[in-house]
């Protein structure tokens, strides 16, 4: 009796999960970048797409259970909708996470199956885990069983010498069973020995096709694609084939790229110009700042603000001769306006 009350309870939440799942816009998203989309970079990012999916860097549940939880998990409401990611194997904390990341308001949890760093191994996260399909569909099951946010999983298509569509089909179907809808799949396998996470990131090949065809295998998941994915045209061309892009290094390197996105994915009309974004920008620093945020933490992270535009160069010598030091003074930072509208008549006059 107790055992059917369990699974029923079970049922109940996936397809409320279901529910919550198809509820996220997730046709676009910034993937999680270590060091890179912490709150400051999310909050800029959200200035010019209010559309895009956001994710966390990956945190570690037992950074989540036992470290400064406010430090590490808080967020402004502007970033929304937001997705925790969590780097984990143990079932009961990745549970606990689950529901600590539903109450503190974040949208989606999902569980990094894709990182191929040494230590990460070592604490039996990450891509190793693709070697462990029941261990993740349990890891899964408990997520979804403690908590009401959609579980989702950000995967590579193999490991080492896999790179089998079975085998990804089928721990995707355990996973699937386990109560999970949505799937991140970085289209290129982890070498777990042998490669740093650097060139992971590069090697081996993309193998895109493998994507697609788990999607054509499973119209029921949102196949999410994801690697070495930049401009709008191979994003509409990727939608035609799976639910939705995922872009990392060329948003992080181009944050302004994120209008195009607006613009020709989600049809979105009155952008804001570099501009209005760099205004912005500067209110949320001097708030930020007085709540005791270093400057260079938060402009660190707009280098790209002018990537491919006149003035680019000036733009970056200023943020590294003034911003980028750890005691860096706020009053220089309202200088950044002078040196945007600069840019923006040299831009308008070409
Ligand atoms: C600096 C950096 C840090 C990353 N950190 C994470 C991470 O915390 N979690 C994760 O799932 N992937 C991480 N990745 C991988 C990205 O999410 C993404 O899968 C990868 O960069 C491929 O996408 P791209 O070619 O669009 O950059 C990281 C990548 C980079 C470049």
């Amino acid at each position: 009796m107790k055992k059917l009350k369990k699974l029923l309870s079970a049922k109940k939440k996936l397809s409320n999960q279901n529910i919550q799942s198809n509820n996220l816009n997730r046709k676009v998203s910034v993937a999680p970048m270590m060091d890179c989309t912490d709150r400051h970079d999310r909050f800029f990012l959200r200035i010019m797409s209010k559309n895009v999916m956001l994710y966390t860097e990956m945190v570690a549940t037992k950074s989540v259970l036992y470290g400064d939880r406010k430090k590490i998990l808080s967020f402004s409401t502007e970033e929304k909708p937001l997705a925790l990611q969590v780097g984990g194997s143990d079932k009961k904390e990745l549970s606990e996470t689950s529901k600590i990341a539903e109450d503190m308001g974040y949208d989606e949890i999902n569980l990094n199956l894709g990182c191929p760093s040494k230590k990460v191994q070592k604490n039996m996260f990450g891509a190793c885990l693709m070697k462990e399909p029941d261990l993740v569909a349990d890891c899964i099951y408990e997520m979804v069983s403690k908590s009401n946010i959609p579980v989702t999983a950000k995967t590579r298509i193999g490991f080492d010498d896999t790179e089998d569509f079975n085998y990804l089909n089928e721990f995707i179907l355990k996973i699937k069973k386990a109560g999970c809808k949505t799937f991140i799949l970085h289209a290129r396998k982890a070498i777990l020995k042998g490669l740093s996470p650097k060139q992971n990131l590069n090697i081996p090949k993309l193998n895109y096709e493998m994507v697609y065809k788990i999607k054509k295998e499973n119209p029921d998941l949102e196949i999410i694609i994801n690697g070495g994915i930049s401009k709008t045209s191979e994003i509409k061309e990727h939608l035609k084939l799976c639910d939705g892009v995922m872009i990392g290094r060329s948003i992080y390197q181009n944050p302004y790229s994120l209008i195009d996105i607006e613009k020709e994915i989600f049809n979105t009309i009155d952008n804001p110009t570099r501009e209005q974004v760099a205004e912005k920008l500067l209110e949320y620093l001097e708030k930020e700042v007085k709540l005791g945020t270093k400057v260079n933490h938060i402009m660190r992270h707009t280098v790209g603000l002018y990537h491919g535009q006149i003035g680019s160069k000036n733009w970056k010598r200023y943020l590294s001769d003034n911003m980028m030091a750890r005691d860096s003074d706020f009053q220089k930072a309202k200088h950044i306006m002078t040196i945007v509208q600069n840019n923006e008549k040299a831009n308008q006059n070409i």
